[in-house]
C-alpha cells in the first residue's frame, strides 16, 4: 500500500468546546492522530463523552478542529471556509444517522435526489440515479411511499441509498443501528459490510460491542484520546482470501 491509499490523514486534533480559559471550557479531543486507508470498514468506539461525535462532525467537515490538521485525500481541509468545506462535504462524503434524517413530505425517490439538487445535475439524471440506488438497497417496490410508511431498518436503508447517491469516497455513519431492533440492525451492518466489500470506506460510531467485532478495525476513545487501534484479524483474513480470489479471477 502507497500513501496514495490514504483517504484521511488526522495529525495531533484537538478541540475545545466553550470559552477558552472559563468554567465552561471542554477538551473533547486531546490529540488524536490517525490514517484512514481507502477501503477500510473502521468503527470507532468509546463511552458516552469519550468524543466519538467530535471526531465523526469534523471528519464529515461539519466541524473543525480548534488545533491540529485534517487531510482528505491528500487536501488540507483544517482552515477551509464554510462555502468550501460545505461543498468538500457534498462531493466526498455521505451521511448516515442513528435518526435516518429522511423529508417526511418527500417521497423515498423524492429523498434520495435531494443530494444532487444543489449540483446542476439534470432532472432525468437526478431521477435515474435514484432509481438505480433503491434498488441497490433492495426497496424498489417502495419507491413511492412516504418515510412514514415504512419500517425503520426500511428507512435507514432509504438514508443509506441516499448517502450513496453523491458516489462519495466514504460513508460516514453515527450510530446507524442504535435506533432499530438487533435483527434489523443485522440487515443494515450486512448492508454496510457489502458496499465496503464494493470499495467504499465506511467509518462508523457505535458503542455496540457485536458491531465492534464485525468491523475490520476498531478504534477507542477515551475522554479524547486513542487508547486502542485494533484490527480485528478474523475480517481481515477474510478481506485478504476475498482481494486473493478477486485477483485470481481477474488474471483468467
Ligand atoms: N457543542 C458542544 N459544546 C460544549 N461541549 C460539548 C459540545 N459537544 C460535545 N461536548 C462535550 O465534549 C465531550 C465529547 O462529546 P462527544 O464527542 O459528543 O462524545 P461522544 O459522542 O463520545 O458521546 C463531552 O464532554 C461533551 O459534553
Ligand atoms: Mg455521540
Amino acid at each position: 500500500m502507497n500513501s496514495d491509499d490514504v483517504v484521511i490523514r488526522l495529525v495531533d486534533l484537538h478541540k475545545v468546546y466553550g470559552k477558552p480559559g472559563t468554567s465552561v471550557e471542554v477538551h473533547a479531543l486531546r490529540g488524536v492522530s490517525m490514517d484512514i486507508r481507502r477501503g477500510e470498514y473502521l468503527a470507532i468506539i468509546g463511552s458516552s463523552g469519550s468524543g466519538k461525535s467530535t471526531v465523526m462532525n469534523i471528519l464529515g467537515c461539519l466541524d473543525r478542529p480548534t488545533r491540529g490538521r485534517y487531510e482528505l485525500y491528500g487536501e488540507d481541509v483544517t482552515h477551509l471556509d464554510d462555502d468550501r468545506l460545505s461543498d468538500v462535504r457534498g462531493r466526498r462524503i455521505g451521511f448516515v444517522f442513528q435518526s435516518f434524517n429522511l423529508i417526511p413530505a418527500l417521497t423515498v425517490l423524492e429523498n434520495l435526489e435531494t443530494p444532487l439538487f444543489y449540483q446542476n445535475i439534470p432532472a432525468r439524471a437526478r431521477a435515474a440515479k435514484a432509481r438505480e440506488m433503491i434498488e441497490r438497497v433492495g426497496l424498489a417496490d417502495r419507491a413511492e411511499h412516504r418515510p412514514v410508511e415504512l419500517s425503520g431498518g426500511q428507512q435507514q436503508r432509504v438514508a443509506i441509498a441516499r448517502a450513496l447517491m453523491t458516489d462519495p469516497v466514504m460513508l460516514l455513519a453515527d450510530e446507524p443501528t442504535g435506533n432499530l431492533d438487533s435483527r434489523t440492525g443485522q440487515m443494515i451492518l450486512s448492508l454496510l459490510e457489502e458496499l465496503n466489500a464494493g470499495g467504499t470506506t465506511v467509518v462508523l460510531v457505535t458503542h455496540d460491542p457485536h458491531i465492534a467485532r464485525r468491523v475490520k478495525r476498531c478504534v477507542e476513545l477515551s475522554d479524547g484520546r486513542i487508547v486502542q487501534d485494533r484490527l480485528n484479524s478474523a475480517q481481515v483474513r477474510q478481506d485478504a482470501a476475498h482481494a486473493h480470489a478477486l485477483q485470481a479471477s481477474e488474471a483468467h
